[in-house]
């Protein structure tokens, strides 16, 4: 769709405050498995039966040992070049960088102010006390607490939970009042994040996905690039931006 292209690229340079928000198609060439992928299953089972309060109170070893595998994947794995737009993006716009992963990536890309909505898996919660800390690699399971000794969960929102109150404010109110809005990466099917690209389509904002295969947003979406994220940025990129 080279029209599209164009002309998504044409708003994108003019646009100042911009929205973005990504899912794992974003660190797919980081090498870090998409949920709904090939790669996306951890010993048969799908991330709706092990990212639930359920299956942690049922079985935390498991729950661990799977957080734990994809903690250690992450470690040999580097943003690339899809994060790097989006922190360049942010140089020459007003960027509220919004993402479902819980990798770390973006920050690691450059990206502080990225609102993670399901949070980051470099970390453990400790359920008594609500401290957070870093994990190392080959970490016991359950990681404790350094300061009270409780136990540590992952430090990712599951399904059935809620997501950070002020981090989903603040990410519908720039959809809300962005003249762009980039969907990229997402199968734009897990709740509430699904929804931030189409408040953006009815607020009035250009929404442009990038993602090689449709969702339920592109009924929404003003331009559809049907190509990976970093071909999708880089060809929305004034050259100074690109990565
Ligand atoms: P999914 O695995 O559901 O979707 C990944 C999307 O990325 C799909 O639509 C793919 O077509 C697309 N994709 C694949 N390769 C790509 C590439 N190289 N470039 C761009 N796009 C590509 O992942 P999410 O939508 O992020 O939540 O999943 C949402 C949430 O469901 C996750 O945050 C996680 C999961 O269960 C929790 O764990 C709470």
């Amino acid at each position: 769709m080279p029209g599209a292209r164009e002309a998504a690229r044409a708003a994108l340079a003019r646009a100042l405050r911009v929205a973005a928000l990504t899912g794992a198609g974003v660190s797919a060439a980081s090498g870090v498995p998409t949920f709904r992928g090939p790669g996306g299953l951890w010993r048969g089972r799908r991330p709706e039966e092990l990212a639930t309060p359920a299956a942690w109170a049922r079985d935390p070893e498991e729950v661990w040992a799977w957080y734990r595998s994809r903690f250690e994947a992450l470690r040999a794995a580097a943003p690339n070049d899809a994060h790097r737009s989006l922190a360049a993006l942010a140089r020459r716009t007003r960027l509220t960088l919004v993402t479902q992963n819980v990798d770390g990536l973006h920050r690691r890309a450059g990206s502080e102010a990225v609102i993670e909505l399901h949070g980051d898996i470099t970390r453990a919660l400790c359920e008594r006390c609500g401290a957070r800390w870093g994990l190392e690699p080959g970490f016991a399971i359950p990681p404790r607490c350094g300061r009270c000794g409780g136990r540590g969960r992952p430090n990712a929102v599951w399904f059935g939970e809620a997501l950070p109150r002020d981090g989903l404010e603040r990410a519908a109110e720039a959809f809300a009042a962005c003249e762009v809005a980039l969907v990229v990466g997402t199968s734009a099917l897990v709740e509430p994040a699904a929804s931030l690209g189409r408040l953006a389509a009815r607020a009035g904002a250009y929404v442009i996905e990038i993602n090689p295969e449709p969702t339920p947003l592109t009924a929404f979406a003003d331009a559809s690039l049907r190509c990976g994220a970093v071909e999708g940025l880089r060809s929305l990129l004034p050259e100074d931006d690109r990565a």
